[in-house]
């Protein structure tokens, strides 16, 4: 028998602690940690490591999250190995202390790396939520390729989003543990996303969704660090001065002091251009669900407006995400101005090319990521006899 119940006997509740530090990290594990809070065959707990701080404290107040452990690290312009020193010390305490069962780590982020190892070096299991994403390259994205390969590499239960993301993982000879899930992000989607929704961010209740084109940015990535970030924000500035009355573009800047310099520094003092703060997770989706057009190089946001109908322009070189891409929503842009400007204006231009790419698809779940998981974690340790049916996209 494969499963982990092999080496285990039955044990009722499993004890499983989710670990978590940044934004998205939360919102997609924010519906998991609530079913299994609200299943019996469960005791679940929550740590958060806290590698972002206000940005985190958002999530967890929107979804009604009370971590029991928070390692509370984060530091102003913090480094990769700060934030993995202070993430494996303080989390080798807290697992002294509860000792789980299981730990669940979610995609790639230094939290998510860390807090692999620091269960390894106490043999605890470890679930990798959002598992099997690559895109082949150790620098791009830098360093979470990295950090998800090496978590593949140390995790026992693999949950992929996606059946190409399980291939990947079977190709780098992992074949126990694996499941097709679907992504949790767009169970947490069907939760915010809300007809009449009114924004708490009044600027956002302003806007003429009707009349005007809005065009989401995000943008924070460390790759897109120096060169690459002046070409996007000088791409943002030219787009927004070539359409001052028909276009918002409304760009809620990362926190980072080196994302917020180089966004201020060429949009500040455009009349069409709204840099606000990070948005909360139920503004953020739905203005995605009333915009045009969504420019990012974030991951999570090129899952969710696939799902919401909506073209995605990806500020980066590549995508760990190509499912989107084959669906025909999502373009990588790259992170050149030129290129990044004619790809926008023929959305903005051209009502046939942008047809082509806003029609909703879910290639990335149906909603029951969180369920399927929660189920394979009771079939791994024995308390069920049936694992989850596989999650199937339909286009
Ligand atoms: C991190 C993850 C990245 C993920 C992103 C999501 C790593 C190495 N990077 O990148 O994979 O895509 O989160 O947003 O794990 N800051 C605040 N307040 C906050 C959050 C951040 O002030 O609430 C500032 C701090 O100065 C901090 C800096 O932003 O030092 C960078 O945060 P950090 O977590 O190191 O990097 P991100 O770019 O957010
Ligand atoms: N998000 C948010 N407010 C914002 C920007 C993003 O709630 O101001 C959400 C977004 O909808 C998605 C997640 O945060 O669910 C993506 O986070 P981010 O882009 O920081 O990280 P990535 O997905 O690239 O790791």
């Amino acid at each position: 028998m494969d499963r982990l119940s092999a080496d285990l006997m039955r044990k009722r509740p499993v004890k499983v602690m989710s670990i978590f530090g940044t934004r998205p990290e939360a919102i997609k594990m924010a519906p998991l940690v609530k079913e299994l809070e609200g299943r019996e065959e469960f005791e679940s707990y929550c740590c958060v490591t806290a590698q972002h701080r206000q940005m985190l404290d958002g999530v967890l107040e929107i979804f009604q999250l009370k971590p029991q452990f928070d390692l509370d690290i984060m530091e102003q312009r913090q480094t990769l190995s700060t934030i993995t020193t202070k993430c494996l010390l303080g989390l080798e305490k807290v697992f002294e202390q509860l000792r789980p069962d299981l730990v669940l780590v979610h995609g790639d982020t230094s939290t998510t790396f860390a807090g692999a190892l620091a269960a390894f070096y106490q043999k605890i299991y470890i679930g990798h939520v959002e598992a099997g994403l690559r895109t082949g390259d150790k620098y791009s994205p830098f360093p979470e390729e990295m950090n998800r390969s090496l978590v593949g590499r140390l995790a026992d239960l693999h949950f992929c989003p996606t059946p190409a993301n399980r291939e990947n993982l079977e190709r780098e000879g992992i074949s126990k543990g694996l499941y097709v899930t679907g992504n949790t992000v767009i169970d947490a989607l069907q939760t915010t996303v809300k007809k009449g929704y009114h924004f708490t961010t009044e600027v956002l209740n302003r806007i003429d969704y009707e009349k005007k084109k809005v065009v989401l940015v995000t943008c924070h990535r460390r790759e897109n660090y120096g060169q690459p970030m002046e070409q996007i924000m000088s791409a943002l500035g030219q787009l927004a001065r070539r359409y001052p009355q028909e276009l918002e573009l409304i760009y809620p800047v990362h926190l980072s002091p080196v994302v917020q310099e180089v966004a201020h520094r060429h949009l500040d003092g455009l009349a069409n251009a709204h840099l606000i703060g990070p948005l909360a997770a139920d503004e953020m989706h739905n203005l995605m669900a009333r915009s045009y057009l969504v420019m990012t190089d974030s991951g999570g946001l090129q899952e969710e407006a696939p799902a919401l109908g909506k073209p995605v322009l990806v500020l980066r070189q590549e995508t760990e995400r190509p499912e989107a891409v084959q669906a025909g929503t999502v373009k990588i842009a790259g992170v050149d101005a030129r290129h990044i400007l004619d790809l926008a204006v023929e959305l903005m231009e051209s009502p046939k090319a942008y047809r082509q790419m806003a029609h909703a698809v879910n290639p990335y779940g149906d909603g029951q990521a969180c369920r399927r998981i929660a189920d394979a974690i009771a079939y791994e340790f024995g308390l069920s006899d049936r694992a989850p049916e596989e999650f199937q996209a339909k286009n």
